[in-house]
């Protein structure tokens, strides 16, 4: 397989978020489609991540002429009174089904161990998203529990909570 590769989420990439994310089969486990305002405000929150230097966003870059195929990326998050990061993951469906994922989460995940801001990382896949959970056990993450959470707001979503440990906490 080619290889799959991050790169920082640029001017170029709205056309890309409205196809993952404007798309009712994409949005399948994630609530459903964004309208097109949510979809450009979230590309102008994108463009401007990297300014703070903690949430991160991607684009995944696969194939023979260097397609954008999704995105992946990880953001702060206050879970169970701690900070911590969460990451999340698309990718287009004609691309699925090949590990592009998998490779692009794991590239996440070395980039955000790089600099850890946080001890853990977890990700919150719907219960009935076999894929979303496939990826997070096969990259190690462990399953702490089913839970509910709001998303979109005002909407109660069951998901699992799967963590991974970004570094080992020394005892001081
Ligand atoms: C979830 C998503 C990103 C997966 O992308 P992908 O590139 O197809 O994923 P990969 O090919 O890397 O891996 C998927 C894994 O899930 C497994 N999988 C897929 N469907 C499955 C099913 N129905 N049951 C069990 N495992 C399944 C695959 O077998 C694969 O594991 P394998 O490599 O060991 O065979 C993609 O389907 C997507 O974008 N969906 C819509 C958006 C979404 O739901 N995002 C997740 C939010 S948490």
């Amino acid at each position: 397989m080619a290889e799959v590769w991050l790169q920082p989420w640029g001017q170029d990439d709205l056309p890309l978020l409205e196809k993952l994310l404007g798309d009712p089969v994409m949005t399948t486990h994630l609530g459903g489609p964004e309208t097109p305002e949510q979809i450009l405000r979230r590309h102008q929150r994108y463009l401007h991540l990297p300014e703070d230097g903690t949430d991160q966003m991607f684009k995944i870059v696969w194939g023979p002429n260097g397609e954008g195929v999704g995105n992946v990326g990880y953001w702060r998050k206050t879970w169970r009174d701690q900070a911590v990061y969460e990451i999340g993951w698309l990718v287009l469906p004609a691309y699925q089904g090949q590990g592009v994922a998998t490779k692009a989460a794991a590239a996440a995940i070395d980039h955000a161990r790089q600099d850890p801001n946080y001890q853990f990382m977890h990700a919150f896949p719907s219960v009935s998203n076999p894929a979303s959970n496939a990826i997070c056990r096969k990259l190690g993450f462990t399953l702490i529990e089913e839970c509910q959470v709001e998303y979109p707001p005002g909407r109660s979503m069951a998901v699992n909570d799967w963590r991974l440990e970004l570094y080992e906490k020394r005892a001081s």
